[in-house]
């Protein structure tokens, strides 16, 4: 037994108070001022603050059009809507991705299929996405998962072959790119969460990309009713009534999340920078499998996960995570259920036993911090407790 081990009763390597340097978002009295400054001219409601964040967004991701919506999953509703997705229509997207992925094709009355991912990126498998089309298969939504962007080229030459609608899930990577180009801007539609653990967080709030007008003119008629009377007649004969939801997005999120953008790339890069540095002495530890990913594509972290085998350590994850707890570190299984496995979809004909592959991965990862307002550090003590349990392998 070894006695150094916090698990065994020994000195913790990781001694920094670590609140401060985890703490997220990070809001400061600039996002103050600008909720401020709304309420005091009675915008709470109706205002031209989402507007001016589509355009700096679009700006920032190099899209045509950016349309503000309530959140994510509104704007991902959206896309599916102008898509004409209904009844008798197959959606695919993984398994392994946060619910919001699949649900609004399901209210929708589409059916949805779901593909493998690749066990070294954690994203979509475009093999597999081939695999599972049918001649009924209409849209497709890759997960740019954790922030690491997909195999977009191959994702995309698969769809277009199949005549299938891309629509990029971007809820995890904003800043991210593939091959220079932002992602979300790469498919028929992308679309970004701005709830607040968002690496650009706005409290709530969503916003959907698109390169397409008439795409772009038929989701501001779906939930925009007062925006629809500035559209040409075929869209502005709906101003009154929409289709029959509201997608607007709430101005005082939209003034935290324009504040936010200004500092984005400057907090990813504090995260990328302390997350490497431990990335890569994991690399060097057993039982650790460290994807790097391809000179053209430039990921970012919303969540910093690795895969981690006890097979090899003879550690079994659970294990390793109660002796890193104990040596004070901040570390957990991965939080994603899979959504084949899950009951709605189950009592819907999905076969929990499906997706080998998926399930197997999902047994190894471990969920670290993203240490965004650490000095640096905190993370040194990190890769100490990592060296510290892994000697005792
Ligand atoms: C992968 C993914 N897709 C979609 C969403 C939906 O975004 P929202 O919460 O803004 O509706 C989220 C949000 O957590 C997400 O993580």
């Amino acid at each position: 037994m070894d006695d150094n081990l916090a698990v065994n009763g020994g000195a913790k390597a990781i001694t920094l108070e670590q609140e401060e340097a985890l703490r997220w978002p990070r809001l400061t009295e600039e996002d103050e001022q600008a909720v401020v400054e709304l309420m005091r001219k009675n915008e709470i409601s109706v205002s031209e603050e989402p507007e001016k964040l589509e355009k700096e967004f679009a700006q920032f991701l190099g899209a045509e059009y950016a349309l503000a919506e309530t959140n994510g999953t509104a704007a991902l509703h959206a896309a599916l809507f102008v898509l004409g997705i209904k009844e008798g229509d197959e959606v695919i997207c993984p398994s392994y991705t946060y619910w919001a992925t699949a649900m609004p094709a399901v209210i929708l009355g589409a059916k949805v299929v779901f593909c493998e991912v690749d066990p070294k990126t954690l994203n979509m498998d475009p093999e597999d996405f081939r695999k599972r089309i049918t001649s009924r298969t209409k849209a497709v939504i890759p997960v740019h998962l954790w922030g690491l962007p997909c195999e977009m080229d191959e994702i995309i030459a698969v769809a277009r072959k199949n005549n299938i609608a891309v629509i990029e899930d971007a809820c995890h990577a904003h800043g991210a790119e593939y091959r220079g180009k932002k992602v979300g801007t790469l498919g028929d539609f992308g679309f970004y969460s701005f709830q607040a653990s968002k690496n650009l967080p706005g409290g709530e709030g969503g916003m959907l990309i698109t390169n397409n007008e008439e795409y772009y003119f038929q989701a501001v008629t779906l939930g925009h009713y007062r925006r629809a009377a500035g559209l040409p007649e075929r869209y502005s004969k709906y101003q009154h009534t929409s289709f029959g939801f509201k997608h607007r997005m709430s101005p005082l999120h939209a003034a935290i999340t324009r504040v936010q953008l200004k500092t984005l790339e400057e907090k990813n890069k504090i995260r990328n920078a302390n997350i490497e540095k431990l990335l890569k002495a994991l690399e060097s530890l057993p039982g650790f499998e460290i994807h790097r990913p391809p000179s053209y594509i430039k990921r970012v972290y919303y969540e910093n996960d690795v895969v981690y085998r006890g097979e090899k350590t003879k550690v079994p994850i659970d294990r390793l995570i109660e002796m890193l707890k104990a040596e004070g570190a901040l570390v957990r299984r991965d939080r994603y259920p899979l959504l084949h496995q899950q009951p709605y979809f189950v009592e819907r004909g999905s076969n929990p036993e499906d997706l080998p592959v998926t399930r197997e991965i999902n047994e190894h990862i471990i969920a670290l911090p993203t240490f965004p307002g650490d000095d640096g550090r905190l993370v040194e003590q990190y890769i100490e407790a990592f060296r510290k349990v892994a000697k005792a392998f």
